[in-house]
């Protein structure tokens, strides 16, 4: 095992921010941006998120896309650590891109809007990482601004996202108030100045205790914050690392990000706590980051919206080894041996061509039609990376060909697009027509535009009510075959050939969940 190889794992940070849409998630990325020196002003980000507004014009859509490759991926240093952002969209109809690239994270940071509390998106992308019991820091923003309770916050927090919190720092007052914040992790205090680029003040002081407490915030102000450190020292465990690491403890922070208020502390605690690169699980065994053989997975497909210039841009998260520019690697599911001679990383916001990367980085190869969604590239062995599920979508419609003359083309569009991991294709195994499953309706009308556009097919959209996609299984093959055939209108393959029950609603899919206790239901595609 190389002493660099392991040097450079161990300094890596692999990270998504998420949270719900206006949460703060681009102005954190942006402080955390700031304060790495990958940018020098505040508002140099350009938000990959389209903005509610926006949602059905597409030309709107397709330029923030451009934007979108180039903040894809951050990376910057920061001391003595690597640290990668992966942006996630942040339009929710894109949510399975997010989900995606939560696999390809060591870790996490939820934005929760103070006023707000734990809203809708949260709450899923909350429920990915705990499937994948990725560990999760949380930063209640928005301090500045009125807003709720911490305490309750911190209870809604547990009960909303299941998960147990431990507040590592605490903020005194809130909204017009809003003093400051106590750092726990740190026993330091610092003062809140609202100013969008002066970093925070901070007040010398050995510990709450201390006099320059009651100096700094008032005397009232420094009695209230010992009362309510002790009731969260009454309350909440010691901070456990361990806790954090198994996913099963959040660490939360106060602060508002827009001021950059909080925001180092949240830096700081993170670099110290949070995982370097993890094992990876293969379908043929379990991969350590620390081997030498190179090994990653695309989890990603960027497509170029120029009709001109077809390409695609592969982002590959390293799983282990390193890896190197124009080195011959093994494309695993074609068996094709590859070389890439112009693999690109992130660093803060430019794409750069590099000869090597660890475990840990995203490189971006730009491919012709050769990588799907999934596909493992190692030096050889014959490694199938898991944990790219795709999810039981959300809407359903029909898609049907307009241009009789283009089938050939839309046969191929449609194929690519999913290969790209835009939606998902069933098809009816009673009437043979083809379905498109998304998760929201912004997705469909991409589709078509697309496949118009680069692929010059027409096609149009039939309704179709149904309520949910389930992967079935069952050992008992008797009572498989017995299920298939009484729901046969019903029963559809994915793109691996793999059968699926397309249930028309929720009562329908209890009364089959009942009915046929033999056969397993299943809302994703791993299993
Ligand atoms: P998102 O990526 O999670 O969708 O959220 P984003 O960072 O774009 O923030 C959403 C809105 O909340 C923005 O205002 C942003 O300026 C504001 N914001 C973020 N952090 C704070 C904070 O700590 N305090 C306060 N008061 N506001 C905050 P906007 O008006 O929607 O956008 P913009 O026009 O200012 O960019």
């Amino acid at each position: 095992m190389s002493q660099q190889l392991n040097d450079e794992i161990a300094r890596r940070r692999t990270f998504a921010i998420i949270s719900h849409p206006d949460a703060g998630k681009t102005t954190l990325t942006e402080k955390l941006l700031l304060y790495g020196g990958a940018i020098h002003v505040a508002g140099a980000v350009k938000s990959n998120k389209i903005k509610k507004t926006a949602t059905s014009d597409w030309m709107e859509i397709e330029k923030q896309r451009g934007i979108s490759v180039a903040t894809s991926v951050m990376g910057f240093d920061y001391g003595d650590y690597k640290i990668n952002i992966l942006d996630t969209p942040g339009h929710q109809d894109f949510a399975e891109d997010t989900y995606r690239t939560l696999t390809a994270v060591d870790s996490v940071i939820i934005v929760v809007d103070v006023a707000k509390g734990v809203e809708q998106q949260t709450r899923k992308l909350m429920e990915v990482c705990r499937m994948r019991n990725t560990p999760v820091i949380i930063f209640v923003n928005k301090l500045d601004r009125e807003g709720r309770d911490p305490f309750e916050i911190l209870d809604e927090l547990e009960a909303e996202l299941k998960i147990a919190v431990r507040p590592l720092s605490w903020p005194i007052n809130i909204g017009q108030k809003f003093k400051g914040v106590y750092n726990i992790y740190e026993q330091s205090l610092d003062l809140f100045t609202p100013n969008k680029q002066k970093v925070t003040e901070r007040v010398e002081i050995d510990n709450v205790e201390d006099p320059r407490v009651d100096e700094a915030v008032g005397e009232s102000d420094a009695t209230k914050l010992r009362e309510d450190l002790e009731l969260i020292e009454g309350v909440y465990p010691e901070f456990d690392p361990e806790q954090y690491l198994a996913g099963e403890l959040a660490p939360v922070f106060f602060g508002s990000a827009l001021n950059t208020f909080g925001v180092k502390e949240l830096l700081d605690c993170f670099v110290k706590i949070a995982p370097s690169p993890k094992p990876v699980d293969a379908e043929e065994r379990t991969i350590k980051p620390q081997e030498e053989q190179f090994s990653g997975f695309v989890f990603k497909i960027h497509a170029n919206m120029d009709p001109n210039h077809r390409s695609c841009i592969a982002f590959v998260k390293i799983c282990s080894g390193k890896f190197e520019r124009n080195a011959p690697y093994k494309h695993i599911r074609t068996g094709k041996t590859l070389k890439f001679a112009a693999p690109t990383a992130f660093m803060a916001q430019k794409k750069n061509i590099v000869d090597e990367a660890f475990p840990g980085d995203i490189v971006g190869i730009p491919d012709t039609g050769n990588f799907k969604i999934g596909d493992s590239v190692t030096s050889g062995e014959a490694i199938h990376f898991k944990g790219l599920p795709s999810f039981s979508p959300e809407m359903f419609k029909y898609i049907e060909n307009t241009d009789p003359m283009k089938s050939k083309q839309l046969e191929k569009g449609i194929q690519q697009l999913m290969d790209e991991g835009v939606a998902q294709l069933f098809v009816n195994q009673f009437n043979g027509r083809k379905i498109i499953g998304t998760v929201g309706q912004l997705q469909f009308e991409v589709i078509q535009y697309r496949l118009l556009h680069e692929y010059g097919a027409q096609c149009r959209w039939e309704p179709l009510s149904m309520y949910k996609a389930c992967w079935i299984e069952s050992d008992d093959a008797e009572a498989l075959n017995a299920f298939k055939k009484r729901k046969h209108q019903f029963m559809a393959v994915d793109r691996d050939g793999r059968d699926v029950f397309m249930a028309d609603s929720n009562y329908v899919l209890q009364m089959a969940q009942n009915d046929f206790p033999a056969i397993k239901f299943h809302f994703t595609s791993e299993f």
